[in-house]
């Protein structure tokens, strides 16, 4: 049987804060969460106001949680992009198994640190690389590895980032600096390129790449628009006006019932009044033609494995929803479809298609088509097992870095192919 494990967190946000501590809600008898950190001290407070955590177990700071003997058996590292390492790495030495978020870092040396680290204090540390964890995809790995298709041959991939979340994330929020944070290829489709590995089933070989920042530049302002939404003359025209995101608007609005994300972002325990005084004040309220972004809203990269296995892979802000697709063509039938309609397409050649259809009521809860509760409890019952073979390991997750960083460069480099295991050799001899 299952027994209770102990789990301390770092970075108290929309992930440490709200995704992963909701695995407690629905399996109490399997998580207890003994210390939290987080400098904002709303974030903070939610240790001792929601997850029963004692407040002298509440730190400011991951840094001042390492300080302390070790609190839990895992680690939850869900603080911003370019912190991760620096906190695995002490946490590691003290004994800790890490939830760690993705990306593990946007420097492959520090990737590379990290996973010899993994292997000297033999530490499970699981990647939150949540899409394999999914019924959608790992059913879609089942009837591969199970010969449906024969032979993969090629795989075409795209992710479709939603109007409003690119807008959100990636022109307003965390991720629109790669200087502060990683570019867009690393900070959202590490999953993807996790994912065309996974189904691969080989190692890539080398990468191109073309993308740029085309849209959510001064240039495309609207003649009279002001650096705010609130007050914006010409806002009833402008589909990424905050007001409507944030309040009127389907998918996001708090006026459609939503409570959760991204409004949880914008404040704690959203009300109409805090997400006004959000956008008036803080950067969710900003024109999205007159922010700091620099990372590209765009991105095509094309793949190739060992074996000749191909990969073309796209992601895009313009789309009205978020969503990825997949087919993977194969010697003797294709495998198509979307994580977000519950159902996978398998049509052998010359045979009737047949539809598999995926039961969402099946999972804890839903973050990531279900993916966020699978990982949580796989991990959770290695660790009261005594050990076992993450999905997600450190090992796997390096991989699809490498293909990240690497199609980030050719990007910035013309879209010249670059040879990934040039790539990482140079990153490893860097790093020694
Ligand atoms: N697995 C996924 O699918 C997925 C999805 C979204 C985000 N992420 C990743 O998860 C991580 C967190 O993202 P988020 O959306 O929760 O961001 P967030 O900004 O909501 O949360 C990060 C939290 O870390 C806190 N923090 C900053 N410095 C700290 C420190 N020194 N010690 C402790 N806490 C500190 C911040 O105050 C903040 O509350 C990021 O790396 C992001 O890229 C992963």
């Amino acid at each position: 049987m299952q027994r209770k494990v102990t789990v301390a967190i770092i970075g108290m946000g929309n992930r440490g804060g709200e995704a992963y501590p909701n695995y407690m809600k629905y399996c109490p008898d399997e998580m207890e969460i003994t210390a939290v950190a987080d400098p904002r001290p709303e974030r903070r407070a939610l240790g001792w106001q929601r997850y029963n955590v004692p407040p002298e177990k509440c730190f400011a700071s991951g840094e001042a949680l390492l300080q302390q003997p070790q609190l839990a058996e895992v680690l939850i590292i869900a603080n911003q992009d370019r912190d991760h390492v620096r906190m695995a790495l002490p946490a590691l030495e003290k004994g800790y198994h890490l939830l760690l978020e993705k990306p593990i870092s946007p420097s492959l040396e520090e990737c590379i640190a990290l996973r010899e680290k993994a292997h000297e204090c033999n530490r499970m540390v699981v990647v939150c690389h949540v899409l394999r964890y999914t019924q959608f995809y790992s059913k879609l790995k089942e009837l591969l590895d199970g010969g449906a298709i024969g032979q993969l041959q090629s795989i075409v991939a795209t992710e479709n980032v939603g109007y409003y979340h690119f807008a959100h994330s990636f022109v307003r929020g965390n991720w629109r600096r790669a200087d502060e944070t990683s570019p867009l290829i690393l900070a959202k489709t590490c999953h993807d390129m996790d994912l065309l590995r996974w189904f691969a089933g080989k190692p890539c070989v080398r990468v191109s790449s073309f993308g740029s920042l085309s849209w959510f530049t001064r240039e495309h302002a609207p003649e009279g628009s002001t650096p705010r939404c609130l007050d914006c003359p010409v806002k009833a025209d402008c589909p990424y006006d905050a007001e409507k995101i944030y309040i009127t608007h389907k998918p996001a609005g708090y006026r459609q019932g939503v409570r959760g994300w991204p409004l949880t972002v914008l404040c704690v325990a959203p009300t109409e009044e805090k997400l006004y005084e959000a956008m008036r004040t803080g950067p969710y309220g900003r024109c999205v033609y007159a922010c700091d972004n620099t990372v590209a809203d765009h991105q095509t990269v094309n793949l190739e494995f060992e074996g000749g296995i191909t990969a073309s892979f796209s992601v895009s802000a313009f789309t009205e929803r978020c969503y990825r697709t997949i087919k993977l063509c194969g010697s003797i039938g294709e495998l198509e479809g979307s994580m977000e309609d519950h159902a996978i397409y398998l049509r052998r050649f010359g045979c009737p298609e047949e539809k598999i259809v995926l039961d969402p009521a099946n999972d804890k809860f839903a973050g990531h088509g279900g993916g966020d509760s699978r990982m949580v409890e796989a991990l959770l019952q290695m660790v009261s097992n005594g050990g076992g073979e993450a999905l997600t390991s450190v090992d796997a997750s390096v991989e699809s870095h490498v293909m990240a960083l690497a199609a980030e460069r050719s990007r910035l480099h013309g879209g010249t192919a670059v040879i990934l295991k040039e790539f990482e050799k140079q990153a490893i001899s860097t790093s020694r």
